[in-house]
């Protein structure tokens, strides 16, 4: 097998040489298990704000929601079994901790390790998998869709502590000592990297591998064309951006709408009568993602500061970023404008990762209704640059800019402060800087013996100097002083 190698400018990630076709074979049998929800009432108060029913909902969970905490929509990647002796393959102290510990003690430090919530239903398994009667766990879109502020999931908030990589390797050690089948996330992940640093993925290389694999009517391709993948890291957007946004991803190009929202279902096992059976199952889950609302700040405002920052936010930022009223939100505006790369300035590897030909060819495909959406797409199949996105909740969705190279707003607006490597605390929330608690290194530490780190370790450090992890751009705050800079974050908490 071949695979095409792009020119690139030096710097730019490395290309991908392996046989990418093979990916995401799957050893498991197509299985697609409908689930008995469990009746069991035990919510906990840290899944309470996702598991309750919104106001007007007659006291039943969305249909959307609770499509996404029960069906599994792709064939299974782990058991009860192997989640429960994951610890075994744990590095040094954490396994001689876990191994002390309690059977539901174990339960959370491994949830812990891999950014995993307890469910609304059983705390004793996790919201970002969908477990069935027989012990089978799903990854859901919550994996990278739902993540916590300061111990509260928040509907919406993108996961920033999954440690997708971490886990796939550590569930292939399990499966390897009890003896069990691989699943394609295993398989996949020997020649797709899922994700460098905790809380970001290569979704969007998944997501064009597997689209290679398919004709413009999700048929499979048997023998797709040769392909090349540029490997970088996204920090996935809030879902309650959806409903401002009039197209989606960073750079704005994919038609909005609830088949573009089933891309990640592309494993081979589905074929494309799921992806027809599955529509209204979607529709609901659109409905449900349209209708977030972005969480407010839970703590004091010192209002007389931020009502300085309002000001100051109109005048420098508001162009690009839109305007912003709790109290009434029909009078705000969202010009969902598209930056030029060179004027952003933020990392650009993302931005070259897609070509004009992948982008046009999504909007013409299933997902883009055919290319019913093509017309009013054109205008964004080549962006010049990355959405200048909605700030609504922006407090709660750290780290920041799309490829989540920058810890808390305090740093966006200080872009020469901005650490070199940064390493998230546990679940640490700074509500000082606003964003995500972090320890700051000037360059990737070295491990004990002066080696590197263990690559679970590594993988808690987000390293800036890395292809398409940069974390420089957006330089636009500059034009404030330290004063102004205090005013505008502290309205931003507002937001
Ligand atoms: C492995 C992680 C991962 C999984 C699983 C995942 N997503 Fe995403 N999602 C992302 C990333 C990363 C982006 C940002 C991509 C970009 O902007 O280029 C994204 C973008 C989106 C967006 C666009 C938001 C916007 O404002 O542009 C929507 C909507 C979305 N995902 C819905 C879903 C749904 C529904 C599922 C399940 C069927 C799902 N995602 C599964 C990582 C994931
Ligand atoms: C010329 C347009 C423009 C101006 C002016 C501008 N921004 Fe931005 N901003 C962007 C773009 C584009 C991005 C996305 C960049 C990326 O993800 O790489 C962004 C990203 C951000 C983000 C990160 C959002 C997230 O969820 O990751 C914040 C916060 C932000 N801007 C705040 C501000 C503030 C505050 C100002 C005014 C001082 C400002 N911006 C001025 C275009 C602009």
């Amino acid at each position: 097998m071949r695979v095409l190698r792009r020119a690139r400018p030096t710097g730019s990630p490395r290309v991908a040489r392996v046989v990418v076709c093979l990916a995401f074979v799957s050893a498991w049998p197509a299985a697609v298990v409908t689930v008995a929800a469990p009746a069991t009432d035990t919510p906990q108060a840290v899944v309470a704000a996702v598991a309750e029913p919104g106001p007007g909902t007659a006291g039943r969970r969305a249909p959307g929601l609770d499509l996404l905490l029960s069906r599994p929509y792709l064939p299974p990647d782990l058991d009860q079994g192997v989640f429960d002796e994951l610890w075994t393959v744990w590095e040094e102290r954490a396994r001689s901790r876990a191994e002390r510990a309690s059977p539901e003690e174990r339960r959370r430090l491994a949830m812990e390790r891999y950014g995993l919530t307890p469910h609304p239903d059983d705390p004793s398994r996790s919201m970002q998998y969908v477990v069935d009667a027989t012990g089978a766990w799903t990854m859901s879109c919550l994996a990278c869709h739902q993540g916590q502020v300061d111990g509260r999931a928040i509907p919406g908030l993108p996961n920033a502590g999954y440690a997708l990589e971490t886990l796939t390797e550590e569930v292939r050690l399990v499966k390897l000592k009890q003896r069990k089948a691989f699943g394609h996330m295993d398989m996949g992940s020997l020649f797709l990297p899922l994700g460098t640093t905790n809380g970001t993925t290569n979704a969007v290389m998944f997501g064009v591998a597997l689209m290679r694999h398919r004709a413009p009517d999700l048929s499979i391709v048997q023998r797709p064309p040769r392909f090349d993948l540029v490997h970088h890291d996204m920090d996935a957007p809030p879902w309650w951006h959806y409903r401002k946004r009039r197209s989606l991803y960073a750079d704005g190009f994919a038609a909005k709408g609830h088949r573009i929202l089933m891309q990640f279902l592309l494993v081979k096992e589905n074929g494309p009568d799921k992806f027809r059976a599955w529509e209204d199952d979607f529709r609901a889950i659109e409905r449900w993602i349209g209708s977030l609302e972005p969480p407010r700040w839970p703590w004091a405002v010192d209002t007389a500061r931020a009502d300085r920052g309002r000001g100051l936010f109109l005048r420098h930022c508001a162009d690009c970023h839109g305007t912003y009223d709790a109290a009434d939100p029909t009078r705000e505006t969202y010009p969902d404008r598209i930056v030029d790369i060179a004027e952003v300035g933020t990392d650009r590897v993302r931005f070259d990762a897609l070509s004009p030909r992948e982008r046009g060819e999504l909007n013409a495909s299933w997902f883009g209704h055919m290319g019913e959406d093509a017309a009013t797409m054109k205008d964004r199949e080549s962006p010049a640059g990355y959405v200048a996105p909605p700030l609504d909740g922006v407090w709660a969705s750290a780290p920041y800019l799309h490829n989540g190279s920058v810890p808390t707003l305090w740093h966006l607006l200080h872009p020469a402060a901005r650490p070199a490597v940064w390493k998230r605390t546990a679940t640490g929330y700074d509500r000082d800087r606003v964003g995500l608690e972090v320890e700051a290194f000037a360059a990737m530490p070295a491990a004990a013996d002066g080696g590197s780190l263990a690559p679970a370790e590594r993988r808690r450090h987000f390293d800036t100097s890395k292809p398409g992890k940069r974390a420089s751009g957006h330089d636009f705050p500059d034009v404030l002083d330290e004063d102004d800079k205090a005013a505008v974050l502290e309205y931003l908490k507002t937001l």
